[in-house]
């Protein structure tokens, strides 16, 4: 396994507009983009960036997702933290069907196929089970920044 830049770790919020406000207000956040749906995952994502080290312009970024009706999984973890809270951290990786590969050989639980993430790249996720209780969010690097 290759390991590279924690690209994002995700929040799971009832309310984005809610959350805008805390990491803008509270956290001093000066770039947030502008929340989108995802309907096939039944879920509205909101990227917040924190600065990258030495004025990199990436640097991690804070993933808020919020459910949309229908969905289950965040809500579910939102009936257990009401007000929130983290929900998976993502890891970059250089190839992503290598880096799955390497997973299964391991006997790490991958969770379906590498599909298009948030970000327009592809991910898949890693049984928390098998990853020391973290939903782990595996994601190829976004082209052109290898
Ligand atoms: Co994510």
């Amino acid at each position: 396994m290759k390991l590279g830049r924690l690209n994002h770790v995700g929040v799971a919020t009832p309310s984005i507009a809610d959350s805008i406000v805390h990491y803008r207000d509270v956290m001093g956040a000066t770039k947030i983009h502008e929340p989108f749906d995802l309907p096939d995952q039944w879920v509205k994502v909101c990227f917040v960036d924190t600065p990258g080290p030495d004025g990199a312009l990436r640097g991690t970024q804070i993933e808020l997702i919020e459910p949309l009706p229908g969905n289950t999984s965040i809500a579910s973890f939102l009936e257990k933290n009401p007000a929130g809270g983290q929900h998976h951290l993502c890891y970059e990786v250089p190839d992503i069907h290598a880096a799955k590969a390497e997973f299964e050989v391991m006997g790490k639980r991958v969770l379906g196929e590498p599909r298009i993430g948030a970000h327009g790249t592809l991910i898949f996720f890693v049984h928390p089970r098998d990853m020391q209780g973290i939903l782990t969010e595996i994601m190829e690097v976004p082209e052109g920044e290898h």
